[in-house]
């Protein structure tokens, strides 16, 4: 899980970058510190002919006497400290971005191995939409807590800290007014923002709920049109953008007020300030110089004061927000397995065996019950079975997809707990029911990022009927295949995922329902075609139509294993 804490422990993990980092932005802070004492502490020393320490200084160095260069001289220092502090800052700024932008890298990592991870039923449930809000917008929202504390926090406080100590020192009772009233308006604004940060919760979820229903009304668009559902649809998301818009603007307004709230607190407590100042002049108790001095102090110290304001403001966002990441890294993994033997190794295919094979998706209804069934060495299998008998469960326990319930599965008498999902996976090729397809070229649907070279993706292509249709394109294998493919026939789709799994050369195949959309005689020169490829393979076909389970060595009727 994630926590403050364990952004912490990332934080620290680049401990020398963030030692220099915060070495060189004392340094810098350091240097401006004085400013605002020189040029004031020059009415007492010149106008109003006190003489003193800057005078002084300056003496033991040159030999002006003149007030003048003096004024000149404390110019040009006063330039200079600020020039330098602002070099060293830019290089705290850069050293500090890249500290804070490995955090929120490593974060999104974090997460997407875990969804990498994810088990099936779990993925089942998830909304894309949702997923996608909470790795972008709520890693931000933890992004800028982390990357304005991390580089801020130390130089701020040291600032209010050092200008606490001068201040101090300069006048100890009109200090003491600043320092009490400033923390106050503090803790009031920290007290109101705990409740807003609540509402920042509500707005991500709006914008959670908003993305699920844009993402998911964008896949099924063609579906919708059918049906003449756009303005449902349409109101729908409508309804959720004016959600995001109420608790966008709540949170705003209401944050937005509580800074303004605190922020005139502050003010108050400076005029309070000033006209004490003024008074101990009048009093005598205090120089106009100092006065002027804690004046520009006091302006100064507004800035780390208003910071450490909205740091609260950010944490609380942030907490809010690593809240819902934690729900990502909640979903159940899929049991990892280590790969102790590989029963694929050296053989062309393998014998696959069932012991007893139970399974449920939910717990409570038994899809399938205690099916026992062995497939030999090169066996060519066909599985029969009414719609919802189990069939496609059963293809897709067989690659580990979903974690049986009980039971067991061999590969070349093999448990598949110890050959592992990912070499089975490897092995066993699985062309699905009804195929996705990625907005992309045929070839990236093709090779799913795999090197092949065109030969052999244009064999393939002949095998899976599909040379013709490829070689008749203008673009052919660059050609876009729209989204998830709907500038291809369904057949084709069949077609072009049979072609995906054989270029893998898988040593055993699983085909569920995968020429159901063919026509026969197309079908017909597919699987003779097929036939040829597959001559040394372990196959299951899941069929309902006579053609494609006509080669089979054994037919298989779901129903009647168990
Ligand atoms: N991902 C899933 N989550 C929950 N139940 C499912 C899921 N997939 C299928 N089912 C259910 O399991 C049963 C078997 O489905 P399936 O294996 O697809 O049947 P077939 O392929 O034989 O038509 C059906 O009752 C179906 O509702
Ligand atoms: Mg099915």
């Amino acid at each position: 899980m994630i926590s403050i804490k364990t952004i912490f422990h990332e934080i620290s993990k680049h401990k020398k970058v963030l030692i220099s980092a915060n070495l060189v932005a004392i340094l810098s802070t350091m240097l401006t510190i004085p400013v605002p004492l020189l040029i004031p502490l020059l009415i007492d020393e010149i106008i109003l002919g006190k003489g003193g320490e800057i005078t002084k200084t300056i003496d033991n160095y040159l030999t002006i006497g003149s007030p003048e260069y003096y004024i000149l001289v404390v110019l040009i220092v006063t330039l200079c400290l600020k020039a330098l502090s602002l070099l060293l800052n830019l290089l705290h700024i850069r050293l500090f971005s890249k500290i804070s932008k490995e955090v929120t890298y490593s974060i999104r990592k974090r997460l997407l191995n875990h969804l990498q991870c994810v088990s099936m039923s779990e993925y089942d449930m998830l909304g894309s939409g949702a997923v996608s809000a909470k790795v972008i917008t709520d890693v931000d929202t933890v992004d800028k807590f982390v990357s304005s504390t991390v580089g801020e926090v130390i130089v701020e406080t040291l600032t209010l800290l050092s200008i606490a100590v001068v201040i101090l020192y300069l006048n100890w009772q009109l200090a003491l007014v600043i320092l009490i009233l400033n923390p106050l308006a503090l803790s009031f604004y920290l007290r109101i923002f705990r409740a807003v940060a609540k509402i920042k919760k509500q707005e991500n979820k709006a914008i959670e709920e908003f993305q699920n229903s844009l993402t998911e009304s964008l896949e099924l668009y063609n579906q919708i049109r059918v049906q003449n559902r756009e303005q449902y649809f349409l109101n729908d998301i409508d309804k959720k953008a004016k959600e995001i818009r109420d608790r966008g603007y709540q949170f705003g307004f209401k944050s937005e007020m509580a800074l303004e709230f605190s922020r005139m607190l502050i003010m108050y407590s400076h005029d309070i300030f000033r006209a004490t100042g003024i008074l101990m002049v009048l009093l005598g108790l205090l120089t106009i110089g100092k006065m002027l001095a804690i004046f520009a102090y006091a302006w100064i110290i507004m800035r780390p004061v208003d910071k450490l304001m909205s740091y609260v403001h950010l944490y609380y966002n942030a907490q809010s927000s690593i809240e819902r990441l934690n729900e990502i890294l909640e979903l159940k993994l899929e049991p990892k397995y280590e790969a102790k033997i590989d029963p694929f190794q050296g053989k062309k295919t393998a014998s696959i065996r069932l012991e007893n094979l139970s399974f449920s998706y939910d717990g409570k209804v038994t899809v399938l019950d205690k099916i026992n069934l062995t497939i030999e060495v090169g066996e060519k299998v066909a599985i029969i079975g009414e719609t919802g008998s189990g069939k496609s469960t059963l293809a897709q326990i067989l690659i580990g997809l979903y974690p049986i319930s009980d039971g067991k599965i061999f590969y070349n008498e093999h448990e598949i707990r110890e050959i592992g999902y990912e070499k089975v996976r490897e092995n066993v090729g699985f062309v699905l029911q009804s195929p996705l397809m990625f907005n992309s070229t045929l070839r990236f649907n093709l090779t799913l990022g795999r090197e092949y070279d065109d030969t052999q993706i244009y064999e393939i292509l002949k095998v899976a009927q599909l040379y013709e249709f490829v070689d008749g394109l203008e673009q052919k294998l660059e050609t876009i295949v729209g989204k998830n493919g709907t500038k291809l026939s369904g057949g084709q789709k069949q077609r072009l995922s049979i072609a995906r799994v054989l270029l893998d050369n898988p040593k055993v195949i699983i085909f569920d329902e995968s020429t159901s959309s063919l026509d026969n005689d197309t079908e017909d020169r597919l699987l003779e075609a097929l036939e040829c490829y597959v001559k040394d393979k372990t196959i299951i076909t899941i069929a309902h139509r006579r053609n494609s389970i006509e080669k089979a060595d054994r037919i298989i009727d779901l129903s009647q294993l168990s």
